[in-house]
């Protein structure tokens, strides 16, 4: 779908996200069309050049990290290059927003996470996992709008490098994170 006479990152970007509008105009957002963005991820992925080796900026307080390649707004579809270390898994959190994500290099132990309580509670919560999968180059995970945004991440044998597509600009809002140990709910800007 892409134009091949020109495989530059932001050209291939811009495609990218061209046809991430055209999949949610057709579609809305359904597990179908975030498999289908997740898809779209894996073309954009094999782009040369698309991992910068600056720019990044720390996030969940490790040395992962995140950067946002380009956001259509706030409360608009936000493409993110995220790295995650093999140091530590991130902390349980959420986004406030459906994603599609892709390995672009190395693997990822991913770990979604149910919030069984009913939301009552602002400082407290009952989060278990629900589901983990490992993620090599070219997969996909997918998860949708609150409170199925549950999750956390940690690099395999070294650090994992994923495309993820945001319903908003997750970089730019506060989440939630938990502790599944003591139930602890904090909010905080991405860190
Ligand atoms: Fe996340």
């Amino acid at each position: 779908m892409s134009n091949a006479l020109d495989s530059s990152p932001e050209a291939a970007i811009d495609a990218c996200m061209a046809d991430v509008r055209d999949l949610l105009a057709r579609h809305g957002v359904t597990e179908e069309c975030l498999r289908a963005i997740g898809e779209r991820l894996r073309e954009l992925a094999r782009t040369p050049g698309l991992i910068p080796d600056d720019e990044l900026t720390a996030m969940h307080g490790s040395d992962s990290t995140a950067t946002v390649l380009r956001s259509e707004g706030t409360d608009a579809p936000t493409l993110v290059l995220a790295k995650f270390s093999p140091l530590s898994e991130t902390p349980v959190h959420d986004h406030n927003t459906w994603a599609a994500a892709c390995v672009v290099s190395g693997r990822d132990r991913y770990r979604h996470w149910e919030r069984r309580d009913d939301a009552s509670d602002d400082a407290h919560a009952d989060v278990r996992p629900l589901y983990e999968k490992e993620l090599g180059p070219g997969e996909i995970v997918t998860w949708l709008d609150p409170p199925h945004d549950i999750h956390s991440q940690q690099g395999i044998g070294g650090p994992v490098w994923e495309l993820i597509l945001f319903g908003k600009n997750a970089m730019a809002l506060p989440r939630h994170y938990f502790d599944p140990a003591t139930g602890a709910v904090r909010v905080a800007m991405p860190q």
